[in-house]
């Protein structure tokens, strides 16, 4: 059985990774510092393998790479409030640690692994919206924020380490927004948070006017495509960029908030005159991922909410866990 190493496999994307890898017939080796538990990755007993590891350091690496046949790389500090937060960590982690993880990829007496799935994020584009109708993915780039500069540093670590490396075969994700209920969940990403607030408050705010553009997909729908693209034949997604998104899930963040009235109508959206400190406003296409690797969305933003709804009232978690937010972890 085809083992993957997956990074950051016990969060919120990777949990949903992990759970498709087992479906398709691989053996995922789960590499993570597991910040938030391992919640996630709790019900797969003896179909995967777990190490406990960091990905700054070389030797938990070259220890986890033995004997795998490609990589989804996940792990990182996640979302420009956490980065902002955690300077140090930010770089050695989302930057820094590239070099670590494409070097022990490559290295010629630790034995090739070809194949690397790289998890950006459109973020890159910043706030384009008047001199773009549409970003693809030769679209230019204009972070705002140092989480989104550290992912394109990291892509081009990635790029730079393929041009001196012939049968080294990564390709880079860019993700749109990601929504929905996962093995482990987050309720600091908008949709999720929106619809915690209408739950919990019966309020939602929005700062500014809510115009600005969000391009959404679904946790489990990003999995999938990250699982497709490592299985898809390598002259077809050797060294490109794909966004990972569905045209139909371009919408404003009054638009979002109106959907989670829509289900729970007692909701009150609030308009607040503050400047929104996160200025990303984009909207993406996705028609390369469609083109190249067939690839499409299957759940809509509604389904998302529907199904975030049902699990959020289920009691199932505690919604005030620290452990279900990225923003204010401290990490080392
Ligand atoms: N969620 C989104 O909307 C979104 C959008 C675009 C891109 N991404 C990217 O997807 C990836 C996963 O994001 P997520 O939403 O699942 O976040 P997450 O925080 O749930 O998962 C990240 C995982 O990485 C682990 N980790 C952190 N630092 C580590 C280290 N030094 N060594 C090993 N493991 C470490 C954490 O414990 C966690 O399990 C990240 O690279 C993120 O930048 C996410």
């Amino acid at each position: 059985m085809k083992k993957i190493l997956v990074t950051g496999g016990g969060g919120y994307i990777g949990s949903s990774v992990v759970d498709i890898l087992i479906e398709r017939g691989f053996h995922p080796v789960v590499f993570d510092t597991f910040f938030w538990g391992k919640e996630g990755i709790a019900f797969q007993d003896n179909k995967i393998t777990v190490i406990e590891g960091d990905v700054r350091n070389s030797r938990d690496l070259i220890y986890a790479l033995q004997e795998t046949e490609g990589v989804i790389h996940l792990a990182g500090i996640v979302g420009a409030p956490a980065c902002d937060k955690n300077p140090l960590a930010h770089y050695t982690t989302n930057v820094e640690s590239t070099h670590t993880l494409v070097n022990c990829m490559t290295d010629p007496e630790i034995g090739l692994v070809r194949d690397l799935i790289f998890c950006s994020s459109c973020s890159v584009y910043g706030n384009v919206n008047g001199l773009f109708d549409k970003v693809d993915e030769g679209s230019q780039t204009m972070p705002l924020s140092s989480y989104a500069d550290g992912k394109l540093r990291a892509e081009s670590i990635i790029m730079e380490k393929a041009k001196q490396v012939p049968h080294f075969s990564p390709t880079i994700l860019r993700l749109t927004t990601i929504f929905g209920w996962s093995l482990r969940p987050r309720l600091d990403l908008v949709t999720n948070l929106f619809v915690y607030k209408a739950l919990k408050d019966k309020k939602i705010t929005i700062h500014g006017d809510g115009m600005q553009y969000r391009s959404l997909i679904h946790v489990r729908d990003v999995a999938r495509a990250l699982v497709d693209a490592l299985q898809a034949p390598r002259y077809v997604r050797d060294r490109q960029i794909f966004h990972v998104g569905e045209e139909t899930n371009n919408v404003t963040v009054r638009d979002l908030a109106e959907l989670v009235k829509k289900y729970l109508p007692e909701t009150e959206i609030e308009y607040q005159q503050v400047e929104d400190s996160d200025r990303r406003d984009y909207r993406i296409t996705c028609q390369k991922i469609k083109n190249r690797l067939n690839w499409q969305a299957e759940y809509s933003v509604e389904q998302g909410i529907q199904e975030l709804i049902e699990k959020l009232q289920s009691g199932t978690i505690d919604l005030e866990g620290p452990q279900y937010r990225n923003n204010n972890f401290d990490y080392r």
